[in-house]
């Protein structure tokens, strides 16, 4: 094959590969009492991972749950582990969740020395990632790109399901995503809030390429069909 062609095709696979969406549901609204069949119903219809987003009453005004509920997940189901953590100083708390967590993210703006806790992160195994709030400008998170597998865009204030898309995560998404091109660097881009049918296609054409879903999924009577829709969006 000619020079330009094998780089052609390499370049389509490479890009092939890096446009293919993830799903990552968000457990935080689902009945608690029935998570394990949920979880399954989750498997076969072919999401990517599990996001399971811990709350602690001071960081966010809610709580939601955290290490002996992600523990027995841990144990029931063999999809990686999307920890969320929406909690103060999240670094006294990482060598816990690093036993169960694939990927474990936490805010920028909630009191640890960030670029400790990514470092640590890593070290522990776990993919690492910095998430940001609304209000948070992405240009704050530059300088830690190197240190991140993922970054978490927050598309709602955390601390509840259910709520309506912020299009401000757009041009941050897209920022993120020319900086890390910039920089040379191959990280995720996750998104998370208010994600539909109308809202996934804006956040990918932006650049997300893992999609939280919580609601619009767990409140479906088909909540395959969903994850489905959303995929071939
Ligand atoms: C909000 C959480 C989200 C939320 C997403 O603080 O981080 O993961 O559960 O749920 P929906 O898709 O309902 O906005
Ligand atoms: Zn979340």
């Amino acid at each position: 094959m000619p020079i330009n062609r094998l780089a052609m095709t390499i370049y389509k696979i490479k890009n092939l590969g890096d446009s293919m969406v993830k799903i990552s549901p968000s457990v935080l609204t689902s009945d608690f009492l029935t998570l394990g069949d949920s979880i399954k119903k989750l498997e076969d219809a072919g999401v990517d991972m599990l996001h399971l987003d811990v709350m602690d009453g001071i960081f966010v005004p809610n709580i939601s749950f955290g290490l002996p509920v992600i523990k027995s997940i841990k144990a029931h189901t063999k999809l990686p582990l999307d920890v969320h953590l929406m909690i103060d100083r999240p670094h006294r708390y990482i060598e816990e969740f690093a036993k169960y967590a694939d990927l474990l993210g936490f805010h920028y703006e909630a009191g640890s020395d960030n670029e400790e806790t990514l470092r640590k992160i890593r070290e522990l195994g776990c993919k690492s990632c910095i998430t940001i709030k609304p209000a948070t400008a992405a240009e704050e998170i530059f300088p830690l790109l190197p240190l991140c597998d993922m970054v978490l865009v927050m598309s709602v204030e955390p601390g509840f399901g259910g709520q309506k898309f912020m299009p401000v995560a757009l041009d941050k998404i897209k920022a993120i995503k020319v900086e890390c091109e910039r920089q040379g660097l191959s990280v995720d881009i996750e998104v998370d809030g208010g994600i539909n049918a109308q809202t996934a296609p804006l956040a990918v054409a932006a650049g997300a390429n893992v999609l939280v879903a919580g609601n619009y999924l767990f409140s479906a009577d088909d909540m395959s069909a969903r994850v489905k829709e959303i995929k071939n969006l």
